[in-house]
């Protein structure tokens, strides 16, 4: 299949430009790792959670599965999720309207109270109002960066910008371990509070950035603006030569300013696919378990009988290697394909799960009574390592934003991410809400029940999704109508491809 390849280079003043609004995906993943381990944190557990902390202590021979079940803790977590949800919908109109960069502006602004008011915390309710507002931050940033980054990229590039954002929440996640292990340490027991305050960091960067950053020629076209736009052009690409690419995208906002109902053409039949991607790719991404890990690591090794220190370090090796098992994902998937990855991620990580929920099963039985010896403890950690290697080359990066961002045609392209955006928050609060009494319920269990959702998406895999690697995404509808089960969704005359290129498959 034929690709297009517009002049122009890349440019110091785009790499500058993306860095910048890719700093939106470290508090993403900073917000993502902190938690975790500030709720192992027993200063932070005695001021605002003092019943967990009691049972915590008290917990020497009880239920071990159960010790931190309490639902004012998960809201802590998982609050920022549901702010995100609802933020995500605003931010998109948002975007849309104003621009890409005023959605980020608005994310910077609200992450940096949000950081505020955590740090400086004297109630549950400061605590909670502050996660929101950093919830309100991830809701708008989680729309427009993977946006901005997209339309600012050169084509060619495209694939690999997407995935460097995964890859900058993974940094996010990393260094959110790093900070917790290493203010643990303060014995005053005030550390908690450095780590909730430094958020406002990146947070700073992605504020005052925005500031400065220009808007995509895309949004500057779709608003009227197209001198500047064309001036965008020719500085982000280093050429005057843009005239070719500046006419595609007036083209492409005349089709896409002609569909004013993206919400509504998004349900039409032919869009069925598309759609099922939409809502099914998060969900699943969500339900093989990752956040527990993400999350809680810290508290589940402390349940599981590691000391503290313990418990953080070994979050801290956990975010490693989800930093660098990303770049397996980078260097492979355009050669490899994306449906490889996922299938050889959903393997990895099925093993893993069964094995994990077995060892726990042999030591903790059902009764949660008992205790681990230091190397049966590393073989856990070996085998988390492991599962978390499987989901950073497979599910994180294209589940997360590449394959969402790249089959969807441009008419429905925004309504598309938003779906993906949204049910993304909606199942990750789920999760980060029912994880803690679900521990306590299904006890061991709760591993096997997230492989057998690990069965379901793989065989769905390898069933419905079609591999989409080379393919320009212009083209993409033809991969659509030769796959043996949506081909019957796709009408035979269609506006993206010719008679010919459709008589070929
Ligand atoms: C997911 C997050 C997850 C992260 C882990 C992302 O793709 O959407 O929920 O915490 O990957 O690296």
């Amino acid at each position: 299949m034929e690709s297009k390849e517009y002049p122009g280079k890349l440019t110091p003043f785009l790499v500058l430009t993306c860095l910048v609004a890719a700093t939106g995906g470290l508090i993403v993943g900073y917000d993502i790792g902190i938690s975790g381990g500030v709720t192992s944190m027993d200063p932070f557990l005695m001021k605002f959670f003092p019943s967990v902390y009691r049972k915590e202590k008290q917990n020497q021979s009880s239920n071990q599965y159960c010790t931190f079940d309490s639902q004012i803790l998960t809201t802590f977590t998982s609050s920022l999720y549901l702010a995100a949800l609802v933020a995500s919908f605003f931010a998109s109109s948002v975007t849309r309207i104003f621009g890409r960069r005023w959605s980020m502006l608005a994310g910077g602004v609200s992450f940096l109270v949000g950081a505020a008011l955590n740090g400086a915390a004297q109630d549950v309710f400061m605590l909670i109002f502050g996660r929101i507002l950093l919830g309100i931050g991830v809701g708008f940033i989680g729309q427009s960066v993977p946006l901005y980054l997209s339309e600012m990229a050169p084509a060619k590039l495209r694939g690999m910008l997407n995935i460097t954002c995964q890859l900058m929440i993974t940094i996010g996640i990393f260094s959110a371990n790093l900070i917790n292990y290493g203010v643990s340490k303060i014995e005053a027991g005030w550390g908690w509070r450095l780590s909730l305050a430094l958020a406002a960091v990146p947070a700073t960067i992605i504020t005052i950035g925005s500031l400065f950053l220009p808007d995509t020629p895309n949004s500057l076209i779709e608003r009227g603006h197209d001198e500047k736009a064309k001036e965008i052009l020719r500085k982000i690409r280093g050429t005057d030569d843009i005239l070719e690419e500046y006419s595609d995208l007036v083209a492409a906002g005349k089709v896409s300013k002609k569909t004013r109902h993206p919400w509504i053409n998004i349900v039409k039949r032919k869009y069925r696919p598309h759609l099922t991607m939409a809502i099914l790719i998060p969900f699943f991404q969500q339900l093989t378990g990752i956040n527990v890990i993400m999350f809680y690591a810290p508290v589940l090794f402390k349940t599981l009988g590691f000391g503290s220190n313990t418990s953080l370090m070994s979050a801290v090796i956990i975010g490693l290697v989800n930093v660098c098992a990303t770049f397996v994902s980078i260097g492979t998937v355009d050669r490899l394909g994306r449906r490889l990855l996922f299938l050889q991620g959903g393997f990895q990580m099925l093993a893993c799960q069964i094995i994990l929920g077995t060892l726990i099963a042999i030591k903790f039985g059902t009764t949660g009574e008992g205790t681990i010896p230091k190397t049966y403890a590393a073989f856990m950690v070996l085998f988390i390592c492991i599962y978390v290697a499987g989901f950073a080359w497979s599910w994180g990066p294209l589940g997360g934003t590449l394959v969402p961002s790249e089959i969807f045609p441009l008419e429905i392209r925004s309504a598309g991410q938003s779906i993906n955006v949204s049910v993304n928050m909606l199942f990750t609060f789920v999760v980060a809400q029912t994880f803690l009494p679900m521990l306590c319920h299904f006890k061991f269990g709760l591993f096997y029940f997230f492989a057998g959702w690990v069965i379901v998406m793989t065989i769905f895999i390898a069933l419905f999704l079609p591999e989409t690697k080379n393919v320009p995404i212009e083209k993409m509808i033809l991969v659509w109508k030769a796959h043996w089960f949506w081909n019957k969704f796709i009408p035979d005359k269609n506006e993206h491809v010719s008679t010919k290129e459709m008589a070929m498959i």
